[in-house]
């Protein structure tokens, strides 16, 4: 699998890769402790990866798709391999259920659990070492698919980052968030392969800082320039005329086109409108929940205070005090110029583009 993508360029590490056969283990870039460290996490069991993909050891939208395939796979590799295939399929379901539990907006997941338990109940196997491998397979065609799907998006996107653009982007839409590329980044490294010279600004994204420790960490490594502001600086670039895009990801897309993405989102798309400013969304078909009718069905993470009140062990907020912190936010299709996805370009998202898209 490591090798199995042909990188040209841009994007030097494996966000996760699965070492060995059906009795393997997944390895993965131990993202909390980015910019200072690169380590890998070995994840040899299914519990492992719940916590890697709670505490955002691995996280953004299609990389937690992704892990959740290979955490089916690690689920039931106790089962022996002369265990009955339907004791078997009923560790699938149980393993998926799981699994979903370990964090709730972004769609990927659930998306993916549903296509390993698809793909264990249609496949028809006589016994359970024949499952463990139909699972790793398919484990690893997420993987090899959304690898494919992500370099898509950036060919549709790249016409978008004219020579000398500025854009702006929030939180980490990166190769870390998918299986490598990106979405929203992924749009930046085709314009920086295609010889485009623009420059980027990355929001520090509060509280976990994935824009100044994720995306700055990558944009820099593939010499691109970048530019790290707080989040609440980006109203005043763009009441100076320094921002001539704004690029995002997004962890779930509604039917009618509202996005749930990293909390601080829809303020920059406000912003972005208030001063005519192209707002864009990079995604693969795999962020779609065609069964929600609009963005307030969109089930929004809530962690933990302490993230806001004690990061990385500082106290920055009274004991004591109340502390209030949602992951994510929805931004309504109505202030999205466009979505850029693996097939095309979704202008102006509606109801009726979406359903046409698809
Ligand atoms: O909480 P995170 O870091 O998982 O949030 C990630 C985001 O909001 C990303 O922008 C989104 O998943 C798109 S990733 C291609």
């Amino acid at each position: 699998m490591e090798n199995s993508i042909e990188h040209k360029m841009t994007v030097k590490f494996h966000t996760i890769a699965w070492q060995g056969g059906p009795d393997g283990y997944a390895e993965l870039i131990d993202q909390t402790l980015l910019p200072g460290e690169v380590r890998m996490l070995p994840v040899r069991d299914v519990r492992t990866m719940w916590d890697a993909i709670q505490r955002l050891q691995i996280r953004g939208a299609p990389a937690i798709g992704v892990a959740a395939g290979y955490g089916v796979v690690l689920g039931i590799q106790p089962l022996s391999d002369i265990d009955r295939i339907d004791t078997a399929l009923s560790k699938v379901q149980e393993v998926c259920n799981y699994l979903s539990t370990s964090r709730p907006t972004a769609v990927n997941l659930f998306w993916a659990l549903d296509r390993m338990k698809k793909k264990a109940e249609s496949a028809g196997c006589k016994t359970t070492g024949e499952l463990k491998e139909i699972l790793l397979a398919e484990a690893q065609a997420i993987h090899e698919e959304d690898a494919a799907m992500c370099r898509a998006i950036g060919t549709n996107g790249a016409k978008f980052i004219h020579d000398g653009a500025r854009a702006l982007t929030h939180c980490n839409a990166g190769g870390l968030a998918t299986s490598e590329y990106g979405t929203a980044l992924a749009v930046l490294y085709a314009a920086n392969e295609q010889g485009r010279q623009f420059s980027v600004f990355a929001d520090e994204t509060r509280p976990l800082l994935q824009g100044a420790r994720l995306t700055a960490w990558e944009l820099h490594q593939a010499q691109i320039d970048v530019t790290v502001i707080c989040d609440n600086m980006a109203g005043h670039l763009m009441s100076r005329g320094s921002i001539d895009l704004v690029i995002v990801g997004a962890d779930r897309i509604a039917a009618n086109g509202d996005a749930a993405n990293k909390i601080g989102t829809y303020s920059l798309a406000v912003l972005a409108d208030a001063h005519k400013i192209p707002f864009y969304i990079a995604a693969p078909s795999s962020t779609f929940d065609l069964s929600i009718p609009d963005g307030t069905h969109i089930p929004i993470e809530e962690r933990k205070p302490e993230e806001i009140a004690c990061p990385w062990g500082v106290r920055t907020v009274p004991e004591g005090v109340n502390v209030y912190n949602p992951a994510f936010d929805v931004t309504p299709h109505t202030l999205i110029s466009a979505i850029i996805t693996e097939k095309g370009v979704i202008e102006k998202p509606n109801r009726k583009s979406i359903w046409n898209y698809f």
